[in-house]
């Protein structure tokens, strides 16, 4: 299961407190109230996000001695997380309806920026319930219904939230695969939870370079015909600054033009009242095998914990522009684009472009021109945009910006600093938010103002998280020390299970350490109880904050004619944070050759995506495996990382030898 330990965290020296006093002056918040909310929640996790939840409209009261499951335990039973039971609301409703009704109505609740500067659109609050009426409407008519499934292959255009939305409305299961992936990726999603219907566009414009969703879309729909289900309506929206649609690629019968449909139906339309623990989304990730994993979260528990964790990690306030450059293919654009804010009534920037075009100033360009005051990224982005230089970001005025935020995987001291002294001036703290696709929120995040930052830790739990860190025999371990880390005891945001593979998810993330639930970090904790994440632990790889499963790149590279055998590996890369390594055994007879390693990084793309595609690809006469046949990818790490005086002890391999072939060709 484990098969490596945890690194420990980077250079002490790096962990001086940076205390900066004058956040309290900007957020009015002190350690002091944090703790007592913190100790409430512990003590009380039923009594605390009843109160929370309380704010939210819900059709029915919850059951309140059913407010939250309690067994995370396999042995003592099944784990069957819920919260609120009993309880009917919508997150929709909350999200959207809410606040027109709250009077908000003229309030933007999204802007948009296209790929091109100049290239723009808005939607108020009550502009915004229109539409996603009338999607919802005719998914509706077209019979889509509570608990179906839709698949919405879609860049950041408006569309996208409003699809997600729709979907929610009418208690429809939205699973939105980000639209980077293959075709044969989307195949893979569409045979798995099998949609009534998907949604895309017809092209799209990523910096230059025009995309031809609609194309990739048609192939995956053949492709999941051939593995036994048929997708009856593609509503494809007309990109048209992109592409026309006549140019188009169409099958009469099964593809529906978004704009000829849908602004015909009424803005109106009614609510479908959900249960708390009913699904309202899928969202597939990578793992330690080869298939992606169906994350479903439901209704009731994701919504009070992602608008919770918005409003404090980010120290929302009404007047408050908000921008975070995930797209909402991933998590972070479903809790963090999507519903988190906007079940704030917050105003959203949705961008569809890419952060350097045309240039490397464009994110301080655009956050000048709408203002933005918290701006939510990636450590990828903060050290590619730091190596353009800071001329790129002091030419631009930034003075809106108050509070920053960072996710995906650690982000290093260094590209702290350079985000925190150039981008924010030295006066905007940065919520550095550790969480995953499963716990659906934010679990450690400094809260800002609250405690001083140390660049690099995501410092401490937020409300009702009880973060552990166990030794290699699940044993707790106390005070300065370095492990893996689970948490103890559910919390609202909590994935419910896998689609259609429940065994799967108490295997992979309640088995590992009896009664926790495992994250696949390791993870270490100063003197200071700071927390500090020292990356996966498992067959993962965090690329540029994208999770890549090694075993789904393998089997990409194997499903080529021409290679026998492969082992991927990540290594640190300087922009990206980890980059993707792969071992490759050519059938017996075939040379190695430039072609060939192009037509193998080729066959990643059309698998995954072309953000999976290997950096490196280190020819391997032969793979190191121990005498049971498991390759040892401790050793191929080594290698790859180019610490060769580390590879430790080779001598229980089946055939020590290949390790010396495979440094012998390490420039090839
Ligand atoms: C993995 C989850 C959560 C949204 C984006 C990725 C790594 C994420 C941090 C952070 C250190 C982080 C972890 C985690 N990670 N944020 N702030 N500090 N590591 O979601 O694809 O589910 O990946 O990303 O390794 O397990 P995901």
């Amino acid at each position: 299961m484990i098969k490596t330990s945890p690194v420990l965290a980077k250079s002490q020296s790096d962990r001086d407190i940076a205390d900066f006093m004058f956040y309290r002056q900007i957020v009015h918040r002190d350690s002091n109230s944090y703790k007592e909310m913190y100790e409430r929640s512990i003590k009380d996790p039923a009594g605390f996000w009843s109160e929370i939840a309380d704010a939210f409209y819900w059709k029915e009261k919850w059951n309140p001695s059913e407010v939250c499951s309690e067994n995370l335990d396999v042995s003592k039973g099944p784990v069957h997380i819920s919260w609120f039971k009993g309880g009917k609301t919508n997150i929709c409703y909350n999200a959207v309806d809410r606040n027109v009704e709250a009077g908000n109505g003229d309030k933007i609740a999204l802007y948009w920026e296209g790929n091109e500067p100049g290239q723009d659109g808005k939607l108020t609050y009550s502009e915004l319930v229109e539409k996603v009426c009338q999607l919802a409407n005719y998914l509706k008519s077209v019979g889509v219904g509570k608990g179906d499934a839709v698949i919405i292959y879609l860049p950041m255009l408006l569309e996208l939230p409003i699809a997600m939305l729709a979907c929610a409305r009418i208690g429809a299961v939205h699973s939105v695969v980000f639209a980077g992936f293959s075709a044969d990726s989307l195949a893979q999603r569409i045979v798995d939870c099998k949609p009534k219907l998907v949604l895309t566009c017809n092209a799209v414009k990523r910096g230059p370079k025009p995309i031809l969703l609609k194309d990739i879309v048609d192939a995956a729909l053949v492709e999941s015909e051939k593995n036994g289900f048929s997708v009856g309506i593609c509503l494809t929206y007309e990109n048209q600054s992109v592409m026309k649609r006549q140019d188009t690629k169409w099958q009469a019968g099964r593809d529906v033009w978004w704009q000829d449909v849908v602004t015909n139906f009424p803005t109106k339309c009614d609510v479908e009242w959900v249960d708390a623990e009913d699904p309202l989304f899928l969202l597939y990730t990578s793992g330690s095998t080869g298939k992606p994993k169906g994350v479903m979260h439901t209704s009731g528990g994701y919504m009070v914990y992602t608008a919770t964790t918005f409003k404090y990690a980010f120290d929302y306030k009404p007047t408050d522009i908000y921008w975070c450059t995930a797209d909402c293919g991933w998590i972070t654009g479903h809790s963090y684009v999507t519903y988190g804010p906007l079940l704030n009534g917050a105003a959203v920037l949705v961008f569809e472009g890419t952060p350097n075009y045309p240039n490397a100033g464009r994110c301080w360009d655009i956050v000048d021109k709408y203002k933005v005051s918290i701006f939510y990224t990636a450590p990828t982005l903060v050290r590619s945009l730091m190596r353009d230089g800071d001329e790129y970001v002091t030419r631009y005025s930034r003075k809106s910006l108050r509070v920053l935020g960072s996710v995906g995987e650690p982000i290093n001291p260094s590209a702290w600093r350079w985000f925190y002294n150039v981008v924010g001036d030295s006066k905007c703290p940065i919520s550095d938010t550790w969480w995953q696709t499963e716990t659906g929120g934010f679990m450690m995040t400094p809260l800002p103002g609250a405690w001083p930052q140390k660049p690099g830790s995501a410092t401490f739990p937020f409300f009702g998280v009880q973060p552990v860190i166990v030794d290699e025999k699940g044993q707790e371990i106390e005070g300065e020390c370095s492990g893996y880390l689970c948490i103890k005891k559910s919390w609202p945001g909590a994935f419910r299970t896998l689609y259609g593979d429940h065994d799967r998810y108490e295997t992979t993330y309640f088995k590992p350490f009896a009664g926790y639930y495992f994250t696949g970090d390791g993870c270490s904790r100063d003197k200071d109880g700071y927390h500090w994440l020292t990356g996966r632990v498992d067959d993962v790889i965090n690329v540029s904050g994208h999770r890549i499963g090694t075993a789904e790149v393998e089997s990409a590279l194997v499903s080529h004619p021409q290679c026998a055998e492969a082992a991927v590996v990540g290594v640190e890369h300087e922009v990206k944070g980890q980059g993707i390594y792969a071992f490759v055994t050519l059938v017996d007879g075939v040379p190695y050759s430039e072609e060939l390693r192009k037509s193998l990084i080729a066959k990643v793309r059309t698998q995954i995506g072309a953000f999976a595609a290997p950096d490196r690809i280190h020819w391997a006469p032969g793979l190191p495996k121990t005498r049971s046949g498991k390759i040892m990818r401790r050793i191929l790490r080594k290698i790859a990382a180019k610490q060769l005086d580390e590879l430790g002890d080779i001598s229980t391999l089946a055939d020590p030898g290949v390790v010396d072939q495979l440094i012998a060709l390490k420039d090839c």
